[in-house]
């Protein structure tokens, strides 16, 4: 099929309405209006596509459009913050699972490809089909569907061959091209049930880590699938995709560094105590409500820790009023955000950022860690494992080696959280129980409520 050259062109303008999206997106600034930019280079993009002559399915094409279109607006729509890693996750996967069904319908065409298309159309067919079902095992992880990883006994060895296996009928369907249908579908099996063997058994706060590896082989696969069909705002998407799984993929190593754990050891193996652990002595001691906020209220200096809990109890648009009231009456506050608080990348700067907290006033872990020791206050609402000092000292910890927000160092420490109930890594948290450490039980976003209430009764 010929294409017109005012298709063409229309895809590449949807090509650079792509790029100078993303270039909006790398800044929180302008992130909103880049996501704008982008959708209306998928808009024309799609729309230039109806205008190629002779196009067949038209109506099954606007179907499938109003179908997905409709879903993705009503599920952006109701989406809440703390939804989004699963969000990403089941987009990801539509994006790899689209690559895949392009390669798939290619092949079951069976029209004659060079070798080096065939070869590409199989690397993505591969990559997609993964990405589909280890995203939709992702997206079932986090949102609690799949609450338990499942280990098979010999875990690594299965994905081996597994792998191997896929690579060999891929690697068949090139030498044979055009494949049997039996041998088409062979593969993809291999390929889908591969996706879920390799990410069942990962526990779902490593998910992020497996999403951002997902996204960029699926900007991969995207892209070796729009070198197939000749499309070239396709490539371009795909390679648009393929560099941000790039930035995603330096964050999944950063993230990996900032937990201590090497990417492998994420993937394939479970996170366990390597021994029983330091010997913790000392109680945890309770305060109120009332005695927190007077202790930050005729404080300089407060620096606050966000967490998970902050999350999922919604609490970040409390904590900013709580955080100006303190402000008003003269109070120094800051925010650490350490690089894995929460349960995705950027999660607390996000969260931060929606309830109106201004980006001068968030700080990075090196950027901060030096200024616990002159604060009156270290505020700790719903995190756990970043602020655990064992992670310096105790060799069986599985978060040893991790560096942590220095929280403890501050001279008053204020931990606002439901219970005793351990964070991620499933350890004690040795600060608790420290001598200037006191406990403010119960749901975070109440808890700030509350402390709002003394502060303004304080005038
Ligand atoms: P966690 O260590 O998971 O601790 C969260 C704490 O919040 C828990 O101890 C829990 O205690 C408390 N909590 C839960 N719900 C709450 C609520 N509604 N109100 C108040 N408190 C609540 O969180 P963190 O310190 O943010 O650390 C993140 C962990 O996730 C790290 O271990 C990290 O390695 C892991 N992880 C993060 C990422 C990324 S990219 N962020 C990726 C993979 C893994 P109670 O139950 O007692 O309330």
């Amino acid at each position: 099929m010929t294409i017109p050259v005012y298709v063409q062109g229309a895809w590449f303008l949807g090509a650079a309405l792509f790029i100078f999206g993303l270039k909006g997106m790398s800044s929180p600034a302008s992130a909103r209006k880049g996501i704008i930019i982008a959708g209306y280079g998928m808009l024309v993009a799609i729309a230039a596509t109806f205008l190629i002559p002779g196009l067949q399915n038209i109506a099954l094409m606007a179907l499938a459009l109003a179908l997905g279109g409709s879903a993705a607006w009503i599920s952006g729509k109701k989406v809440k913050m703390t939804d989004m890693p699963q969000m990403v996750a089941i987009y990801n996967g539509m994006g790899g699972g689209a690559a895949a069904a392009i390669a798939a319908i290619e092949f079951a065409k069976g029209d004659a490809h060079s070798l080096a298309t065939t070869v590409l159309a199989v690397i993505g067919a591969l990559i997609g089909a993964v990405s589909f079902t280890g995203s939709c095992v992702a997206w079932a992880k986090l949102q609690g569907v799949l609450k338990k990883a499942h280990r098979l006994p010999a875990q690594n060895a299965v994905n081996i061959v597994l792998a191997l296996i896929a690579i060999g009928l891929g690697g068949a369907m090139v030498v044979m091209a055009p494949a049997q249908p039996e041998l088409i579908f062979g593969f993809f099996a291999v390929a889908l049930v591969l996706g879920l063997i390799v990410t069942l058994p990962i526990g779902g706060a490593d998910m992020p880590v497996v999403i951002s590896l997902f996204n960029a082989f699926t900007g991969l696969a995207v892209g070796f699938e729009g070198y197939v069909l000749g499309n070239p705002a396709l490539i371009i998407a795909g390679i648009v995709v393929g560099a941000a799984g790039t930035l995603l993929t330096q964050l999944t190593q950063l993230m990996a560094k900032a937990m201590n754990r090497p990417i492998s050891n994420i993937l394939f193996t479970p996170m366990v105590a390597s021994g029983p652990g330091e010997a913790i002595s000392g109680s945890m001691k309770e305060l109120s409500a009332l005695d927190a906020a007077a202790m930050m209220r005729y404080a300089s200096k407060v620096i606050i820790v966000p967490g998970y809990g902050m999350a999922v109890a919604h609490a970040q648009h409390k904590v900013w009023e709580m955080t100006s009231i303190l402000e008003e009456a003269g109070v120094e506050v800051k925010f650490a955000i350490h690089p894995v608080a929460g349960r995705m990348p950027g999660h607390m700067n996000v969260l931060l950022a929606e309830a109106g907290v201004p980006y001068d006033k968030i700080f990075d872990l090196e950027e901060i860690n030096g200024e616990f020791g002159q604060a009156d206050v270290a505020l700790i609402i719903g995190a756990n494992d970043v602020v655990n000092p064992s992670a310096r000292t105790d060799k069986t910890s599985p978060i040893y080696g991790m560096p942590i927000l220095n929280a403890d160092m501050a001279q008053n420490v204020i931990v606002i959280k439901r219970g005793k109930g351990t964070g991620y890594s499933g350890v004690e948290n040795a600060l608790f129980y420290t001598d200037n450490c006191r406990m403010l039980y119960g749901d975070a976003q109440p808890m700030a409520g509350e402390i709002i209430q003394h502060l303004k009764a304080m005038g």
